[in-house]
């Protein structure tokens, strides 16, 4: 086995210790649906359990003991490559027994209901269930019904708080690099450009972001862009290169085109001409502004991949490995009161918990 910095320690001295609540008040949540329902710390404590996994998928033995007999279930209802590899190798680098479910194979094909689904999946014991589904707000239906832990892996177009916490991650470390590291992001400029309206993406960054200190901006085309989305927080644009103005970070996003129900953008040529992040373009923005993708990317639409491939700027590669990494700590984090591990067993008073 691999040795682990400090794997599943928290309660006691590991990476969270003095900065955090002790044990389970760190992070009282018995599931994971969304980044709405964190606290600023909670967020700052799965970055902080995060770390000693990057460490660890970097040594050549990937593998440990801690949720050794465990069952987690991947359950996909919408199509995924990266988020649904990231997940099982994260269960499976953690010792546990990882299942996945595809829709395409399952009953929902013959009319099952997404709630008799969720409870089947119970009843067979899972330890934690991962779902990615089309309709926002599944996820938060399936866990009020299920006695285990559910990770929102993408409900349509409301949240994927893990995706946002990869992300804060991603940029975490490439900030470091550069010895601009702190803690959170007080004073940076983040520009999230593309199909605002449909990306549970942009939701949970503009969440996460904000939650970190980093001041939003959001730029669309007017029929891709949420109305009210002021009331979030963030700030709207149309014109992308106002928007790129002193942005010390670019997250790109695709056109969602699986959720579209009918012509939002004229065409993609043109749509590549208003909004597609060039290299002449990432100029107006801050000298060194690094770029981000969640993937996956439609080269010479929303982004040219002498953008995505440039080596110093972008973080899209980095972003897929911190994912795995936070993924490990959530699992890790929300199953530790079935664990009951020293500090995190039993009920909290916060009745979050029951
Ligand atoms: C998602 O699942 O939302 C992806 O990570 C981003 C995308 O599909 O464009």
């Amino acid at each position: 086995m691999a040795s682990m910095a400090s794997a599943g320690s928290s309660s006691g001295s590991g990476p969270g210790s003095g900065r955090f609540p002790a044990g389970g008040n760190a992070f009282p949540h018995p599931s994971l649906t969304g980044i709405a329902q964190l606290e600023r710390h909670e967020i700052l404590y799965i970055l902080a359990e995060a770390e000693q996994w990057v460490e660890f998928n970097r040594q050549p033995d990937k593998h440990c003991d801690l949720l050794s007999g465990l069952t987690i279930i991947n359950a996909f209802f919408e199509n995924s490559t990266r988020t649904l590899l990231s997940f099982e190798i994260a269960g499976k680098r953690l010792g546990a027994d990882v299942v996945n479910m595809h829709a395409a194979q399952s009953s929902v094909k013959k009319g099952e209901t997404l709630l008799d689904t969720a409870i089947t999946l119970n009843a067979m014991r899972a330890d934690a269930i991962v779902i990615r589904h089309g309709s926002s707000g599944a996820v938060d239906l399936i866990d009020g019904k299920v006695d285990c832990p559910v990770l929102n892996a993408g409900d349509g177009s409301h949240e994927h708080p893990t995706q946002a916490l990869l992300d804060a991650l991603a940029l975490r470390h490439a900030l470091d690099e550069r010895g601009e590291g702190a803690e959170d992001f007080t004073g940076l400029v983040v520009t999230i450009c593309g199909d605002i309206a449909h990306s549970r993406v942009a939701r949970s960054n503009i969440l996460c972001l904000q939650a970190l200190g980093a001041s939003v901006r959001v730029c669309a085309p007017p029929a891709l862009m949420p109305a009210g989305i002021e009331m979030m927080g963030a700030r709207p644009f149309v014109d992308f290169d106002a928007a790129l103005e002193g942005s010390d970070v670019v997250m790109m996003l695709r056109l969602q085109a699986e959720r579209m129900s009918g012509q939002f953008i004229p065409s993609t040529r043109e749509y590549h001409h208003l909004y597609g992040l060039t290299k002449e373009r990432l100029d107006r923005a801050a000298p060194d502004a690094l770029v981000m993708h969640p993937g996956p990317m439609n080269r010479g639409v929303e982004i040219d991949s002498d953008v995505a491939d440039m080596l110093d700027r972008s973080i899209i590669t980095r972003q897929v490995e911190m994912g795995v990494a936070v993924r490990m700590a959530c699992l890790d984090v929300l199953t530790r009161r079935a664990r009951m591990l020293p500090g995190w067993e039993g009920p909290l008073g916060t009745g979050q918990w029951t």
